[in-house]
């Protein structure tokens, strides 16, 4: 397998808007972060994500761009990016920002134009099309409820969005667009980041025929995705990028890939190196999703997922590179959703177990800001204290439809809602957790009074120290990073497990995903091995053993010369 520094590090989510605000208006900016730069290296991760900083409206929360080069006056400036870049090269970390590309604002100078007439030179930067019998131009229902086309008045034409009207296409097949693209990402390459995190990417070539979509199951619409997700172009769109962009600096670069499957991510973060390093998939986050997309209140099945990981693992082992990943702020928090949160001992070992399952595993880990400390989803008392445009029309279509009971509703977002990651981050147990000194942008939990980073920074046994100690282990042991892995006990409901192989070494990773007692029997060839880390104070490996809930721990083991 071929080494590459962007296999080897851990990357750290930040959403700059609920990171640390530094100027008291309530919203997370750039100078936080640079405040905060400490405390990341002193978790150890080699490189940040930020998610878009960038001038917008802010309808998505900056994933609807209206100027590419510029940052919105809500984070900061220029120079208070550069000067991030600077504080953060100097610690020897890297920055990899957001692309969001897919689509832009409607609000971004080259849909003000496009809008204008049907002539204008930026007409084709989108995708217009002319209605169907005084309706849309086909049935396709959008990310963010409603129909994927919204008729532009001026010209009396539909534009396509797959997220919010406010979010129009770009038109990809115009090499024009494509170009600008390219510009847009050297000028920052130039500036000095490391990478992108590409929003949406797999969305960005469409069947040009766009034909009506299956209904999908509880929506009057018909569903885009065969038509749009891993078109028909989108690797020859991106092996121009790695061409024209990529490959002329020394980048990590992560594709957003909803409907991702093993192949085609075998394509999309080749070995070869000819379009991206690697690639987010979303089946594991899927699969308690079904019929009613998201909203429900079903928790994943262990033996499934256990399944759908390891078909990761062995899938792309060789052919491409895995990212590894529980949270980000489109999903709810793992400690809540796969672990335990009623107590906080309970919480605090759940988390270290989830961390430990998948730190030990192959590809890049990414660690979403408040993970480490075992941030919980969040406090939503009424409809009123959620701020998430998927949240509210979500809310709104299937109330409205009667398809959903408002309390229903009100609950699945409690637990669903991308609001959940997107709560300030919890540095204190001061007022609204030492975020900001003005009002939140949106509601603090109420659980910062223990669940904070002063307080997990400080003590020897937190979730923050636990993942100090998986990064530092993936640093130091290189099986961690490349070895092969096997799952053991598939059918088991309760403990995941699996292996790791490299040349002279093996590794063991078990972990109880579960709040009752499990029996364990220590595999022989692990015997005598060295426990690298374990969730609990007093784990003793044995050959026969009954794991406590959520207890985890890691192996390592020399093989035996012959
Ligand atoms: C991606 C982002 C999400 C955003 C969407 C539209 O999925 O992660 O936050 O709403 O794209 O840009």
């Amino acid at each position: 397998m071929k080494k590459a520094w962007w296999k080897q590090c851990v990357v750290y989510q930040v959403y700059p808007r609920s990171f640390q605000d530094f100027n008291g208006d309530g919203v997370g900016d750039l100078p936080g972060v640079t405040a905060r730069l400490d405390y990341l290296q002193q978790l150890g991760v080699d490189v940040l994500w930020l998610s878009p900083f960038y001038q917008s409206p802010g309808r998505d929360n900056g994933y609807d761009i209206s100027d590419y080069r510029a940052v919105d006056p809500l984070f900061g400036t220029l120079a208070d990016f550069d000067e991030m870049l600077r504080q953060i090269h100097r610690r020897g970390m890297k920055l990899v920002i957001d692309l969001v590309v897919n689509h832009t604002s409607d609000q971004h100078p080259w849909f003000q134009a496009s809008r204008s007439s049907r002539e204008s030179p930026y007409r084709d930067y989108y995708i217009w099309r002319d209605g169907v019998d005084g309706g849309p131009p086909n049935n396709w229902g959008g990310n963010f409820s409603g129909s994927c086309w919204t008729l532009d008045e001026t010209t009396g034409q539909y534009y396509l969005h797959t997220f919010g009207p406010f979010q129009p296409e770009l038109n990809w097949a115009n090499p024009r667009v494509r170009q600008e693209v390219y510009d847009m990402m050297r000028w920052w390459c130039e500036r000095g980041v490391d990478g992108f995190r590409m929003d949406v990417i797999s969305y960005i070539s469409k069947t040009p025929e766009m034909p009506d979509g299956a209904k999908k199951p509880g929506s009057d619409y018909g569903d885009f995705a065969p038509y749009v997700i891993n078109g028909p172009r989108v690797h020859e769109y991106l092996r121009e990028m790695n061409r024209q962009v990529l490959s002329r600096y020394d980048l990590l670069t992560v594709g957003e890939c909803g409907g991702l499957t093993v192949e085609q991510a075998c394509r999309y973060a080749n070995e070869d190196g000819s379009e991206l390093s690697m690639a987010f998939q979303f089946e594991h986050m899927d699969l308690d999703g079904g019929e009613s997309f998201k909203w429900n209140l079903r928790r994943i099945d262990l033996i499934a997922l256990k399944k759908l990981l390891t078909k990761w693992q062995k899938g792309l082992e060789g052919k491409a590179w895995n990212s590894l990943y529980w949270c980000n702020h489109d999903q709810p928090r793992i400690v809540s959703r796969l672990g335990d949160d009623s107590t906080d001992a309970l919480r605090e070992r759940s988390a270290k177990a989830l961390a430990l399952c998948l730190h030990m595993m192959q590809g890049t880990p990414y660690v979403y800001q408040g993970e480490e400390l075992g941030m919980t989803n969040g406090r939503f008392d009424s409809l009123a204290d959620f701020r998430d445009v998927e949240s509210l029309n979500a809310y709104r279509e299937l109330t409205g439809s009667g398809r959903v009971a408002p309390e229903d509703m009100l609950a699945y977002l409690r637990y669903k809602s991308r609001d959940n990651a997107r709560t300030p981050m919890q540095w204190t147990a001061g007022p609204n957790a030492g975020f900001t000194s003005g009002e939140p942008w949106i509601g603090v939990n109420p659980n910062h009074r223990t669940v904070n980073a002063e307080d997990e920074v400080r003590r020897p046994d937190s979730v923050f120290r636990f993942y100090q100690d998986l990064i530092r282990l993936r640093h130091e042991h290189e099986i961690i990073v490349y070895g092969s892995y096997e799952l053991l006990l598939p059918e088991d409901p309760q403990i995941f497990a699996y292996t790791r192989a490299l040349e002279g070494e093996r590794l063991l990773a078990v972990c109880n995903l579960s709040g009752r007692e499990a029996a364990f029997r220590l595999p022989e060839a692990f015997a005598g091995g060295e426990l690298l880390l374990a969730d609990m104070d007093d784990t003793a490996p044995a050959q026969e053993m009954v794991l406590r809930p959520w207890e985890a721990f890691a192996i390592w083991k020399e093989n035996e010369k012959p």
